[in-house]
């Protein structure tokens, strides 16, 4: 085979079969075809695309180059979620807990913040102590002892992943549904688990803008995991403002607390039931979704799921004090609101902006490899539909250097659109893509 050949092929219209695929990918990461090569063939992906079968075997072929880890001898049947990112989005630090609390077996592997989206691994950092560099070992002892683990991803997980999106990402071919399918999915397939809900955001503040591109990137995932042999259903929602109030890592733990005590905010608990759901129903646990919301709610509101996140803590290495007293967890030093300039209704929140403005505090990175401050960050005072006056306050802002605040205040005021009419607050749920349990829904 040669790799020209595969490009003239796809770069015609034509479909790769499942040997030229596994081929291309195998020489590619042995480093017989070059980037040159695999460039002019992504980029041929993207005017071309791939077919569901296509897309499978590329994600396959990406699991198959580093580990592939198998969990069934610590738990007959593990969970994971994945989300497409977003900004306050600190569902895991809920979700896993939420269902590991009624016997499921979490089992994720996490990463980090870049630019203005927030990364797991960085909020669960903001805990004193908690380690989140587990080894293969500590990382089945804890889905064993404890039934939920989130740990960085293992250094040998796809690693033809992490070549081809470094390649990707310098070459203006990442916007590539079937490609980012598959480098999501073979990311996921490589860490073992036997049940994956996708939370697939579409709005200004996530990574696809627009419904109809959610729709088809979830497709894309669902039907690939069905046909990888794994339980998968995906979730659309919305990021056309941030989930919950908080942004920022020490912020959004607080926020994680509160809400695994039964006092968070009402967008962010029902994500987390939804998705919960989902979980439940796909790892054969419940039958129908009241049946699998009722087991979620109970866990949540006996204080099961509370006492399942503590254990996770303290397996990990957190101090408990911190979480018990968040007080105690990481805090700014200048807190200041940002005011509303006329009275009115908030018909926007700027997700994105807010999120690099939490970013820029400290709180994310804006290249790999940068120290990131826990306690920085945003806290909504309002969500879309409130009414406001002027000169109350929208937000408030998190830092510790006071000039930093004055560098902000204004964005953080124009991130809220405020209209003189009523405003509906937008939807949360799209729609699911996939299985009640199978892939039967859609
Ligand atoms: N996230 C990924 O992991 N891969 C992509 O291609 C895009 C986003």
């Amino acid at each position: 085979m040669r790799a020209a050949e595969l490009i003239i092929k796809k770069r015609d219209g034509l479909t790769l079969s499942s040997d030229e695929i596994a081929w291309l990918i195998e020489h590619y990461t042995s480093g017989e075809v070059p980037d040159y090569q695999m460039a002019a063939w992504a980029m041929a992906v993207l005017f071309r695309g791939m077919d569901d079968r296509e897309t499978t075997d590329l994600t396959l072929a990406m699991a198959r180059s580093g580990d592939m880890l198998d969990l069934h001898d610590v738990a007959p049947l593990s969970v994971d979620k994945h989300s497409t990112g977003g900004v306050g989005d600190k569902t895991s630090l809920v979700l896993g807990p939420l269902v590991a609390a009624v016997g499921l077996s979490v089992a994720k592997m996490s990463g980090r913040g870049l630019g203005f989206s927030g990364g797991t691994l960085d909020k669960l950092e903001a805990i004193p102590g908690l380690r989140v560099d587990l080894s293969a070992a500590e990382f089945r002892r804890a889905v064993r002892e404890v039934g939920l683990v989130i740990s960085g991803q293992s250094a040998n997980l796809a690693p033809a992943d992490k070549q081809l999106y470094a390649l990707r990402d310098v070459t203006g071919t990442v916007e590539s549904i079937p490609l980012i399918a598959a480098s999501v999915m073979s990311k996921k397939l490589a860490s073992g688990a036997d049940c994956i809900v996708l939370d697939v955001k579409a709005g200004r503040g996530a990574f696809m803008k627009t419904v109809a591109d959610a729709r088809e990137l979830a497709q894309r995932m669902v039907a690939i995991g069905l046909r990888a042999g794994r339980h998968v259903s995906a979730v659309l929602t919305s990021m056309e403002q941030p989930l919950g109030y908080a942004i920022g890592n020490a912020l959004e733990v607080k926020e994680a607390i509160a809400t695994l005590h039964g006092r968070g905010p009402a967008d962010f608990v029902e994500l987390c039931l939804v998705l919960g759901t989902q979980l439940v129903l796909l790892a054969g646990k419940a039958t129908t979704s009241e049946e699998a919301r009722a087991l979620l709610e109970d866990a949540l509101d006996s204080g099961a799921a509370w006492r399942k996140f503590r254990a996770f803590v303290e397996h990990q290495g957190g101090d408990l004090r911190t979480i018990d007293d968040p007080a105690l967890l990481p805090e700014a030093t200048v807190v200041e609101p940002a005011f509303a300039q006329r009275d009115g209704y908030i018909r926007r929140i700027d997700a994105l902006e807010l999120g690099m403005v939490a970013s820029e505090l400290g709180g994310g990175r804006q290249r790999k490899g940068d120290v990131i401050d826990p306690s920085v960050g945003v806290v909504l005072e309002h969500k879309v539909g409130a009414f406001v006056v002027r000169g109350a306050p929208l937000a408030t802002i998190h830092a510790n250097h006071g000039e930093q605040v004055e560098q902000v205040r204004e964005r953080v005021t124009a991130a809220f659109e405020i209209e003189p009419d009523p405003q509906p607050s937008p939807p949360l749920v799209y729609e699911i893509v996939g299985a009640e349990r199978d892939g039967l829904r859609s």
